[in-house]
């Protein structure tokens, strides 16, 4: 599946704007900056398939990637959101934004899971609380994806994953596992296609 075709097929600003439902769609939330475009790009194998960026904000609308086939015929698509907790960008964007991704991400029949990505080096944060709150009322299947792997120590890894599954307890819609990803490097997305390709399989 991840070693086929993958294009961009659509972008949306608005929910009246989503595309037509159709391949079973997994979404990719989290913080502004916490490696969600550069996660989908290191899962599809692309450099510049997503766009990324050092400052926080650069996904703006909810981008849509066809994968295992041309758009139209896919098997799968994935979704880039834009980020929270980014205090920097108008509180009209932030509105707009926020609009957009509890829509979709509450109303969308044919999105089968959503990855939510915190930073390894940090941790759940605040800001992360209402997302997961928001999936739990929303019953919607989700994963924690810890990032950035590569830039924790050896020694902190094991702690982080298992003080994340703690703060997971009060969120039994969570799945019981934290996958530790770094598109730097590459370490844990075997995991994660294997996650996906799991959903599929279901
Ligand atoms: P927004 O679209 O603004 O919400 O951000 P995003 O979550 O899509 O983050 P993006 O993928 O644009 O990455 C943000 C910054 O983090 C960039 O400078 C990336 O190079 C860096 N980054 C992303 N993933 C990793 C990783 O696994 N390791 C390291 N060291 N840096 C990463
Ligand atoms: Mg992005």
């Amino acid at each position: 599946l991840f070693a086929g075709e993958c294009d961009f097929f659509f972008a949306a600003t608005t929910i009246e704007g989503l595309p037509p439902m159709g391949a079973p769609e997994i979404a990719f939330a989290g913080r502004s900056n916490v490696g969600k475009s550069s996660l989908l790009n290191a899962l599809t194998n692309r450099k510049t398939l997503a766009r990324t960026s050092h400052t926080p904000g650069r996904t703006q609308q909810l981008n849509f990637f066809a994968l295992g086939g041309p758009p139209g015929q896919e098997t799968l698509r994935l979704v880039d959101m834009p980020g929270y907790g980014y205090a920097a960008v108008s509180k009209q964007k932030i509105d707009s934004w926020t609009k957009l991704m509890h829509g979709y991400l509450r109303g969308r029949a044919s999105l089968i899971r959503v990855f939510v990505l915190i930073d390894g080096r940090h941790g759940l944060k605040d800001t992360d609380a209402g997302m997961l709150k928001l999936l739990d009322t929303s019953a919607m299947s989700y994963q924690i994806v810890l990032t950035k792997r590569d830039e924790v120590k050896k020694a902190d890894i094991e702690p982080r994953i298992e003080a994340t599954l703690k703060a997971l307890k009060p969120h039994p819609a969570a799945y019981p596992d934290v996958i530790f990803t770094s598109s730097e490097t590459g370490e844990g997305i075997p995991e994660l296609r294997a996650a996906v390709a799991q959903l599929l399989a279901e």
